[in-house]
């Protein structure tokens, strides 16, 4: 650890900000090694840690009481990587921020040549890149290396900025553009640096820095196949979130998904059982909406996800609130359809009306935010 007479006290030009979820093993070694890479610069490292039950946090505390220039923001009830790094950001006075993974894969021994790049007046975000000249994946497996290449192509489209490697997690950002992208930021999932590029006015200065990608050594990955699912409503929102919240889309998305498998087991209960069809229709509905109830705790409400007691209850109140949505879809159609409307056109008011009452409703009653 530091000795407090080799640490300059005067105001840090550069904020490095590690977002944290059981990665105790790693900060220390992070720390060393980032105080290590940038001897006689003035940084300050600020972990936000979600209350990681390997007791990151208490970790970092630990390491504060010795070294002033790190902090910790332990968050609470929270999870969320977009949301640690933009909060950690705005807890900072620098005019730079960086952002690095706790876990050794970003390599810090470039945070210099990043710093050096930033000061010229040039540019406002400065890219760890893998994948220019110089730059590598590391040992990733085939299948990896080519979601990550589909990904970035989609995401070269959306922030009209050239970066060669738009998913990458590490970056040196100008703190007033990061401010001047902080409006329009949709904080959604894993990918803080494209939202960042595609939030911007007006498209960003970048340069970039290559580096290759470690291993991680002590703890593991949490990207696991729903950052794809948070990866699209990313996207979506970047699209179409002016107009439409991201959370309704992928309500939406689900609830598209749950007439699939509605018409699924009406067919084979009606048509292949021989059921009638009152009965037919009431077992489709009742796995339609379990169905979409545990997708969108999932996918949906991942952030606030619910489980044992509260997930019963959740699942009891969806029902109502779906069954409820049922009479106003029909109410409103045969309304419509009785004032001689035509037949399609009333079927689908009447099932916007019930998936914006549904939606509505299960944000109030069944993922009510608890404070
Ligand atoms: N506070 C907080 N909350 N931190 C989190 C959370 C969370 O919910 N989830 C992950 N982290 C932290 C991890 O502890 C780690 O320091 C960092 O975020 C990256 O998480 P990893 O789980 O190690 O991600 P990865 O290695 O699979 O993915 C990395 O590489 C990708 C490039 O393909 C990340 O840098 C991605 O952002 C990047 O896109
Ligand atoms: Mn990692």
């Amino acid at each position: 650890m530091a000795d407090a007479s080799q640490i300059n006290f005067l105001p840090a030009e550069l904020s490095i900000i590690v977002p944290t979820f059981n990665e105790s093993q790693n900060v220390p070694l992070l720390a060393e090694a980032v105080a290590k890479a940038l001897p006689g610069v003035r940084w300050e490292m600020i972990y936000v840690d979600d209350n990681s039950p390997d007791g990151t946090s208490e970790t970092v505390r630990q390491m504060a009481l010795v070294d002033p220039r790190i902090r910790v923001i332990h968050r609470h009830n929270r999870r969320g990587l977009a949301t640690a790094c933009i909060e950690g950001i705005l807890s900072s006075a620098a005019p730079y921020a960086a952002v690095i993974d706790a876990d050794l894969q970003h390599d810090e021994k470039i945070l210099g040549a990043m710093l050096e790049r930033i000061r010229q007046d040039n540019v406002d975000l400065v890219v760890g890149s893998r994948y220019v000249e110089g730059g590598g994946v590391g040992d990733w497996d085939s299948k990896r290396v080519m979601v990550s290449k589909v990904a970035t192509r989609m995401a070269t489209r959306l922030t009209r900025t050239p970066i060669s490697d738009p998913m990458s997690g590490f970056f040196m950002v100008r703190r007033d553009a990061f401010l001047r992208s902080l409006p329009n930021l949709s904080s959604i999932g894993f990918k803080i640096l494209l939202d960042i590029a595609a939030s911007a006015p007006q498209p960003l200065r970048v340069a970039e820095v290559p580096y290759t990608f470690r291993t991680r050594q002590h703890g593991e990955s949490k990207l696991d196949s729903l950052v794809l699912w948070e990866y699209l409503q990313l996207i979506l929102d970047k699209a179409f979130g002016r107009y439409i919240p991201a959370r309704f889309m992928s309500f939406a998305m689900v609830g598209s998904f749950g007439v699939f498998v509605h018409f699924t087991i009406l067919t084979i209960m009606f048509m292949g059982v021989g059921a009638t069809f009152e009965v037919s229709q009431a077992a489709a509905s009742i796995v339609a909406i379990s169905n979409n109830f545990f997708l969108n705790n999932a996918l949906t409400y991942r952030d606030q996800r619910l489980k044992g007691r509260a997930l019963f209850f959740g699942w009891v109140t969806f029902n109502l609130v779906c069954a409820t949505g049922a009479a106003a879809n029909i109410g409103v159609a045969d309304w419509l359809f009785g004032r001689n409307t035509y037949w399609v056109l009333s079927a689908i008011a009447g099932v916007l009306v019930s998936v914006v009452w549904n939606y509505a409703m299960s944000s109030l009653f069944t993922w009510r935010r608890r404070s």
